[in-house]
C-alpha cells in the first residue's frame, strides 16, 4: 500500500485542525465577559483545575526536565502554565495554534529577549529551528488532537529537538475513574457526532493509553524515558481534579539511523533484513524502508540465523527516522 499525503488543500473550518483554532480563538475572545467560562478565575485556563494545581505540575511533574534548557510550550493557551515555565528556562517559545489564546499569554507572560510567542499552522513546528528545543511541554493540547495529529507533532519534533530531546505528551486514560467519567459526560452531550467547528464539540477528548502512547513513540523513533501516571496521588487533595486520569509521557528522541556511526546492514538466509547499530540489530520491517534508507543490495552481509539470534534486538526501523 503506498502512503500518500494530502497537498494543496485550503485551511477551511471543514478541516479539523483549523476547527480547533477557529473555536478556541472564539472560547479566548469571549472568555473575560463570560463568568460561565471563566469561572472568576484570573488567567484563562486556571477554571480547569485552578491556579495551584498548574503550578505544582510545573515544579512537582515537569520540574526534572527544566533548568537551563530552551523549552518549547506547545498549546500555550492562556499561559497559565507559560509564567512558571518562564522563571524555570533559559529561553521559553510559547506556541499555539490561535492568536488570539497567543494574546492573552502574551498579557499575561510578558517580553523579554527570553520569550517569544509562536503562532502554529496546527500540524508542526513550522518557524523553529532545527535542533534549537531541548524539552516539549505540553499540558491538555495533544489529548484534543486526534492521534494522526499527535503523530505529525512527534515527527516534526525530532526535528527541532536536540539529541536528547524529550517531548511531554499528555494523554487521558480511560481506564481510569477520571477518565471514565469524563467520557460518559462527553457521551451524553454528544461531543463526538457534532460537526468539527461546532463550539459544543471543543474539548472534545481522544483517549489515549500508555501503551497506544508507546506504540506512538516506537514510530516516530522515541523512548518511553518516564511515564507518570500517578500523579496527583489518591491521597493527594488535588487528586479529585483529575481523578486519575492523567497520563505524562516523557518522550526520548532516539538517535535515527543516519546519525549512528558504523552500522552494517545484514540479510538472513530467510532474507529478513536488519541494520546493525551500536551492538543491536534492528529490523527493516519493508524492504521500503531499506531502501528509504539509501541502501543497496550491494551493501547487505550475510548473517546467519544463530549469530543474529545472539545479537540483543532493538525497536524495527520506523520509515520516519530516515
Ligand atoms: C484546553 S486548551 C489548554 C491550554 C493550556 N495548555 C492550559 O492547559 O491552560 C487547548 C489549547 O490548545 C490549542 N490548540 C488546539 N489545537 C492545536 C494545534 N493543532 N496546535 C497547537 N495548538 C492547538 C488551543 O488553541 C488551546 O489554546
Amino acid at each position: 500500500m503506498q502512503l500518500r499525503k494530502r497537498r494543496g488543500s485550503a485551511p477551511s473550518t471543514a478541516d479539523p485542525v483549523q476547527a480547533l483554532n477557529q473555536t478556541w480563538s472564539k472560547y479566548a475572545r469571549e472568555w473575560a465577559d463570560r463568568p460561565d467560562l471563566n469561572l472568576g478565575t484570573q488567567v484563562l485556563g486556571e477554571e480547569w483545575g485552578g491556579p495551584e494545581f498548574a503550578a505544582r505540575i510545573i515544579h512537582e511533574v515537569a520540574a526534572p526536565y527544566l533548568g537551563d534548557v530552551d523549552v518549547l510550550e506547545l498549546g500555550c493557551g492562556g499561559g497559565k502554565f507559560s509564567a512558571h515555565l518562564r522563571e524555570r528556562t533559559r529561553h521559553l517559545t510559547c506556541a499555539d495554534i490561535s492568536s488570539d489564546m497567543l494574546a492573552r499569554t502574551r498579557a499575561h507572560v510578558g517580553e523579554g529577549p527570553d520569550v517569544r510567542y509562536l503562532q502554529l499552522t496546527g500540524r508542526n513546528f513550522n518557524d523553529v529551528a532545527d535542533a534549537s528545543i531541548d524539552f516539549i511541554y505540553s499540558y491538555d493540547v495533544l489529548l484534543h488532537l486526534q492521534p494522526q495529529n499527535v503523530f505529525s507533532y512527534l515527527l516534526d519534533a525530532r526535528r527541532i529537538l536536540r539529541p536528547g530531546g524529550v517531548i511531554l505528551i499528555h494523554a487521558i486514560n480511560l481506564a481510569s475513574p477520571g477518565g471514565s467519567y469524563h467520557f460518559e459526560v462527553q457521551f451524553v452531550q454528544d461531543t463526538w457526532s457534532r460537526p468539527f467547528d461546532d463550539p459544543h464539540r471543543l474539548g472534545h477528548i481522544y483517549y489515549m493509553s500508555e501503551d497506544q502512547l508507546g506504540a506512538l513513540a516506537q514510530l516516530g523513533r522515541y523512548s518511553m524515558h518516564q511515564v507518570v501516571k500517578d500523579w496527583p496521588a489518591a491521597d493527594d487533595p488535588m487528586w479529585p481534579v483529575t481523578s486519575g486520569r492523567d497520563i505524562f509521557g516523557f518522550l526520548r528522541r532516539e538517535p535515527s539511523l543516519k546519525e549512528v556511526e558504523g552500522v552494517r546492514v545484514v540479510k538472513t538466509p530467510d532474507e529478513r533484513l536488519f541494520a546493525l547499530a551500536d551492538g543491536r540489530r534492528r529490523e527493516f520491517k519493508m524492504r521500503e524502508i531499506f531502501d528509504q534508507a539509501g541502501y543497496t543490495d550491494a551493501d547487505l552481509e550475510p548473517i546467519d540465523a544463530g549469530e543474529l539470534d545472539a545479537i540483543p534486538e532493538d525497536q524495527p526501523v520506523s520509515r520516519w527516522e530516515l
